[in-house]
């Protein structure tokens, strides 16, 4: 696998470029205690990649709570108050380490670069956080109709860069995510522990000293191995 074989970088937002988990934590935990029960970092781990209904399922699930669902819709409202409030406060230091570096080798090479995210609420982490100007393209969650491990929200990146799937790498920190990545037919490379992602081409830690080039050739090893 070589740059030249690879037209685009698809990126995943919360938990790839930034660590947001730890705010969607604090503004569901706020919302679970409101109704009388905790729920654990873990449990929170659980929730990454699902949408915002699919998260308070599980979690209203996991608190034994039944609700109807314009009930739910208000307590979603609610919790996205309080998680908007909390990302305005967001600053450009909490961009995750060596995040800016990878994504200017990954611009230097003419390699275009495309947001992917299930949250409705990307935009303005972005802009929190000044880094919109570096993604030629931006999907997010008001324009994805199907979650995870569904493969739309990358496709719809690589056909609106107009990439095949086989062209494009994409970079997720959800297991789910992984998956929808490898439907898709996409590269797909796991951010975090590697025993997270046994379905992925290959795992990083991070982007923290991180090279384009070592990546894409150890990609060609496991490929050709
Ligand atoms: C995903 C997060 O990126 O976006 C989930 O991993 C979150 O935890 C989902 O629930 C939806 O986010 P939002 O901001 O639209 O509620």
């Amino acid at each position: 696998m070589t740059d030249q074989q690879i037209k685009g970088c698809i990126f995943n937002l919360d938990g790839v470029i930034v660590d947001t988990g730890k705010y969607h934590y604090q503004a569901w935990r706020r919302l679970a205690n409101q109704m009388g029960f905790d729920f654990s970092k873990e449990q929170n781990e659980r929730l990454k990649g699902l949408g915002r209904m699919a998260s308070l399922e599980k979690i209203l699930e996991w608190g034994g709570i039944y609700m109807p669902e314009a009930e739910k819709m208000h307590w979603a409202d609610v919790k996205n108050n309080w998680y908007i409030s909390l990302i305005s406060n967001m600053k450009p230091g909490e961009v995750l380490p060596g995040v800016l570096y990878f994504l200017r080798q990954v611009r230097e090479l003419g390699i275009k670069i495309a947001l992917s995210s299930a949250s409705q609420n990307a935009r303005s982490v972005l802009k929190s956080t000044n880094i919109e100007s570096f993604f030629d393209l931006i999907i997010d969650g008001t324009l994805i109709k199907k979650e995870k491990p569904d493969p739309q929200c990358f496709l719809q990146a690589s056909v609106a860069m107009g990439f095949a799937p086989a062209q494009c790498l994409v970079f997720e920190d959800a297991p789910l995510g992984i998956d929808a990545a490898i439907y898709g037919g996409f590269t797909a490379i796991g951010v975090g522990r590697p025993e997270l992602f046994p379905n992925a081409h290959l795992t990083i830690e991070g982007f923290e000293n991180l090279r384009f080039n070592n990546l894409l050739g150890q990609l060609t090893e496991r490929v050709i191995s």
